[in-house]
């Protein structure tokens, strides 16, 4: 198995495009690396770099401590697993599986042990008689899996292959891939545009945006500490609420003022988090389930007044959209919550308030 290394690699394609900038990334051996990030934000040129199917502009790509920019794909040894996943129509999934095995000379014994092997792992033993045509579409990904599984790659390279399946299937592959992970312990890069499929199944997140890396981190490390705004509002479902504002100073005490809006900044908070002079333009950031809704008034300070607007019945949890003065807010709960227009506090919890720097994006805490 693989470790892979992107030493401030960069991509530009002619006519001027950037599509990668001076990335960094070493992925351990055996990890799960998801690459996720906005549609053209440069995920797919990123791990065909990887792969090989495209050049390097600038930088080092290293395998197991090898420079590979000039090492065509088929001697790097990854296996690449595709949205489409084009699987050869007329031949059955037994020949589909074995034939980059065969193009490769391996014995006949030891093909029909490792596509019995693969079979077995992905449930599909019994489909090795069909063509493609006869399959769902869970099933034919399954098979473009085991193409890659058969060849024992040093490490397995997926681009969005999930994403020609419909909701069910997709939730249930991603947990099969998962477990694909840990029985195979392969390196594996995983891109997606799809946040939750990143934080499910990464050991570590990458979130790109405009070819560059704006973190990498473990899953809860990218929710509970987003390093900008991007990150913050990227990760998560339903998004961060943000409030564009600024501190303000009240007999000494900092608070957060926006229109219609006044949070004195809970002392915890205050001592967290660098806040800049009162004054500084500032965005207020909090989760969806870090508003407590509250029937009837909060007190002056600690909370916002808001009028509520749709609720949604989730079944295990409740979104209810509200609107505070200009700002529309959306709160998260466990509760089950009535609909119906009236007036709520919806109270940020002290221990998740986050800052970002209005200039910058910078998450200040
Ligand atoms: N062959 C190419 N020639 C020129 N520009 C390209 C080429 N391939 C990609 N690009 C540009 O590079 C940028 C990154 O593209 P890339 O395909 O890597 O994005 P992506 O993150 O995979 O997007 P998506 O989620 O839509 O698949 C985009 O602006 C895209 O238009
Ligand atoms: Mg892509």
């Amino acid at each position: 198995m693989a470790n892979v290394v992107l030493d401030r690699v960069s991509k530009e394609y002619p006519g001027g495009v950037t599509a990668v900038r001076e990335a960094c990334l070493d992925v351990a051996d055996r990890e799960f690396v998801a690459l996720v990030g906005p549609s053209g934000c440069g995920k797919s040129t990123t791990l065909r770099m990887i792969a090989g199917l495209e050049e390097a502009t600038r930088g080092d790509i290293r395998i197991d401590g090898r420079r590979v920019n000039d090492v065509p794909p088929r001697d790097r040894d990854l296996a690449m697993v595709f949205q489409n996943y084009a699987l050869y129509p007329h031949m059955t999934v037994a020949e589909n599986l074995s034939f980059g095995l065969r193009l490769r000379r391996v014995s006949r014994d030891e093909i029909d042990r490792r596509v019995r092997e693969t079979a077995a792992l992905l449930g599909i033993a019994d489909l090795l008689g069909r063509r493609p045509r006869a399959l769902s579409g869970g099933q034919r990904q399954r098979v473009a899996l085991g193409r890659a599984i058969v060849r024992r790659p040093r490490a397995f390279l997926f681009d969005e292959p999930l994403s020609n399946l419909d909701a069910r299937m997709r939730v249930q592959m991603r947990v099969e891939i998962s477990r694909l992970h840990r029985r195979l312990d392969a390196t594996m890069i995983y891109v997606t545009h799809d946040q939750i499929e990143a934080m499910t199944m990464g050991d570590r997140v990458v979130v790109m945006k405009d070819g560059v890396i704006h973190q990498a981190g473990p899953p809860l490390e990218i929710y509970d500490r987003p390093t900008d705004r991007f990150v913050a509002g990227f990760i998560g479902s339903p998004p961060m609420n943000f409030i564009d504002g600024r501190i303000a100073a009240r007999e000494g005490a900092p608070w957060f003022e926006a229109e219609g809006i006044a949070l004195r900044v809970p002392a915890p908070v205050a001592d967290r988090v660098a806040l800049p002079a009162a004054g500084a333009a500032v965005a207020f950031g909090i989760r969806p389930e870090a508003l407590e809704i509250r029937e009837g008034p909060a007190g002056a300070g600690a909370g916002m007044e808001a009028m509520v607007d749709v609720v949604e019945t989730l079944g295990a949890d409740t979104l209810v959209h509200a609107q505070a003065g200009p700002h529309r807010l959306v709160a998260r709960s466990s509760a089950r919550i009535a609909g119906g227009a009236r007036r709520v506090a919806l109270v940020p919890d002290a221990a998740r308030w986050h800052f970002f720097d209005s200039e910058t994006g910078r998450h200040l805490g």
